[in-house]
């Protein structure tokens, strides 16, 4: 299958700015590499003791395959040194958290401040009957008590389980009896869109039938009508704070000690929980921020993502606050008062490093640079991307329009399971559009075939990690079966489901899922090559593919297309996508099918379900489709 490949790959490349790399707290990114791979424990080692470790670990990694724990014996609390660290030492009075609301309401917390309401909240959960351990379940729109409430979970080594704001009560249900968390906490409302949508009814309805739930604490934001709160299960979040004492000690927790269990929906069956630790997910969260983003102290850093998901877990909150960053966090949507929002929060805060994600990207490309050419972006100097390919049209649209040609962009690929960045290009690198990068240091993987030998470049198969990392997945909740099948499925690695092909620098592109595979006349060929084909065309904003049987090919394309504003559906254009996509990716690529739509189903977090368009076409039942975004 190289040659099919070949023909895109380009020699294309920007390089950064030699001064990026020379002001980087990395440095080098060779040399590094090197550095870990001559004694990686060596290398761990030297980062972990950054951090503030209660009682000093006593070995840094035991590999018993497929089980790692890291930083053996040692004792610490993430929260230690997200904010006690940085009360004590020069930060107490740096902002930590800028808030904006729809309405442009502001609120904003320094570290010192931030650190209280932890503690206080920590307190109140306590007050609850919460202890080390106990599951506490966050169900939450993207509000400052959303992230506090995390870290006061943390401070008390209660494990949380943050339900991302957006599902429904089913969804929600399933979470919480999963885990059988004993506290849940949520909101009366969320807003969006000028509107406010009530949350609190979808928590009613789902602890129906979660037996180990004790309380509900809401936080009322409705000022107009309160919601009445149901005193026999239910406590008001400032009243469960209001007389408890300002100061709470952090937990001592063990590295191995669980920090959190996230919910990621498989492609099939149940969504798993997947678990992560105090020790190594503070290390490794910590390490990538700091030398991915290089973020220095008067940055002002803002990730898109919601805290409910991995990205916003390891990349709003513990990161960045363990980096004593000024991070940004906003409820609005960035189409909503007008498109021009997130470009002017970008002028007002004076942001200077941006990671969002490509839906969004290609959202905005589709509005028009007039939006974000109305603002002041001269402070960014880092751009990121998370979640899914970055095709190369919309790197390009990232790095001329929003990075006016000298911002480096770091396409970072990870998962929920890995809790930190694994691959991306280093800051000074040269970025190759399409292309996430290399391992980092730190990271071994690796594109190989079923057996688990490399690939040449040029050559789709399997991305694949070969070392464990600190902050891998430890299991999965109740279910540690599914965890050894990340380990069991190619030999010696940790298989990470997605399809990815290597250029002759070296550099990974990912091309999708392996279950968005289509194998088309005996031609492995990835959606996501396709999809961005298509977008690489003027006329599209964003397209999916799907495998429809055939039966000569085994496979035919169906391309599911959505048109730039100023462009109209026609045959014309049909046969003008298809002779693009003919060009670019050559014969054996074309989709058979094009059909206009004016939406694409899918995931709450912006993943298009192409799994939800397959069964459409075909008749069939979507299955599980509780990550839908209606
Ligand atoms: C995809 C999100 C291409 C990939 C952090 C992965 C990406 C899955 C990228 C994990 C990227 C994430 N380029 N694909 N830069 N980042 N993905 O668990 O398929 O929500 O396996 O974690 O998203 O999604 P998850």
């Amino acid at each position: 299958m190289a040659e099919d490949f070949d023909v895109k790959f380009t020699d294309r490349h920007y390089t950064p700015d030699p001064s990026y790399r020379q002001n980087s707290w990395l440095g080098d990114y060779q040399k590094a590499y090197e550095e870990f791979t001559r004694d990686p424990d060596a290398f761990w080692d030297r980062i972990a003791s950054e951090l503030h470790w209660f009682t000093p670990y006593t070995q840094v990694k035991e590999w018993n395959f497929p089980y790692a724990r890291w930083f053996l014996n040692g004792k610490t609390n993430i929260t230690y040194n997200c904010l006690d660290r940085h009360v004590l030492n020069a930060r107490r009075n740096k902002v930590a958290l800028i808030w904006r609301g729809e309405d442009d309401t502001e609120r904003i917390y320094t570290y010192r401040q931030l650190f209280r309401e932890v503690m206080r909240v920590a307190n109140g959960l306590k007050n609850l009957g919460v202890t080390k351990g106990d599951r506490v379940c966050i169900y939450m729109p993207m509000v400052p008590e959303q992230i506090i409430s995390m870290l006061a979970c943390a401070r008390i080594g209660a494990v949380h389980s943050v339900v991302f704001g957006g599902f429904g009560a089913a969804a929600l249900n399933s979470r919480i009896t999963g885990a059988a968390a004993k506290v849940v906490i949520t909101a009366d409302v969320t807003f969006r869109r000028g509107k406010s949508i009530p949350l609190k009814h979808i928590i009613e309805e789902a602890i129906i039938n979660a037996p180990s739930v004790e309380h509900v604490v809401v936080l009322r934001r409705e000022t107009n009508q309160p919601v009445e709160i149901h005193r026999e299960m239910e406590v008001d979040f400032y009243e469960m704070i209001r007389d408890v004492q300002p100061e709470c000690e952090p937990e001592i927790m063990d590295a191995e000690d669980p920090l959190f269990i996230l919910y990621t929906s498989g492609s099939t069956g149940a969504p798993k929980g997947i678990v992560h630790t105090c020790g190594g997910y503070m290390v490794g969260t910590y390490y990538t921020t700091k030398n991915v983003f290089d973020i220095k102290d008067n940055d002002v850093y803002w990730c898109t993502a919601d805290p409910g998901w991995i990205t916003g877990h390891s990349y709003v909150v513990y990161g960045p606050l363990a980096m004593g960053a000024t991070i940004v966090l906003t409820e609005s949507t960035p189409d909503f008062p007008d498109p021009g929002v997130y470009w002017r929060m970008v002028e007002e805060f004076g942001v200077t490093i941006l990671y969002t994600a490509p839906t969004a990207i290609r959202m905005f490309m589709k509005l028009g640079e007039q939006w974000p050419n109305k603002y002041n972006l001269s402070t960014l100097r880092i751009l990121g991307s998370v979640g899914e390919p970055l095709n190369p049209e919309a790197f390009e649209w990232y790095y001329h329009v929003i990075g006016k040609d000298k911002v480096p962009i770091l396409d970072t690929w990870w998962q929920t399971e890995t809790g930190m960045h694994m691959i991306t290009t280093m800051l000074g690198e040269p970025m190759y559009p399409g292309f996430a990068g290399k391992a980092i240091p730190g990271v071994v993987a690796d594109v190989v075939d079923k057996d688990g030998n490399p690939v040449p470049p040029g050559t789709g198969g399997f991305l694949a990690i070969r070392e464990p990392w600190p902050s891998m997945l430890r299991t999965v909740y109740n279910d540690d079966e599914r965890y050894r099948k990340y380990w069991n499925t190619i030999p010696g690695c940790y298989a990470v489901g997605d399809l990815a092909v290597k250029n002759k620098a070296g550099c990974i592109m990912v091309l999708g899922r392996s279950d968005d595979l289509i194998v088309v006349a005996g031609h492995n060929i990835g959606t996501a090559e396709v999809e961005s084909a298509l977008v690489s065309h003027k006329a599209v904003a964003e397209a999916a593919v799907i495998g429809k049987p055939d039966v000569v090919k085994g496979n035919i394309i169906k391309a599911f297309v959505i048109l730039r504003v100023d462009h109209t559906p026609s045959d014309k254009l049909k046969n003008e996508l298809l002779y693009h996509v003919r060009i670019t990716l050559g014969p054996i690529a074309m989709p058979s099918e094009i059909e206009f739509v004016a939406s694409l189903p899918k995931t709450r977090s912006g993943k298009i379900m192409r799994r939800v368009l397959k069964a459409k076409e075909m008749g069939m039942d979507p299955g599980d489709i509780s990550t839908l975004d209606e």
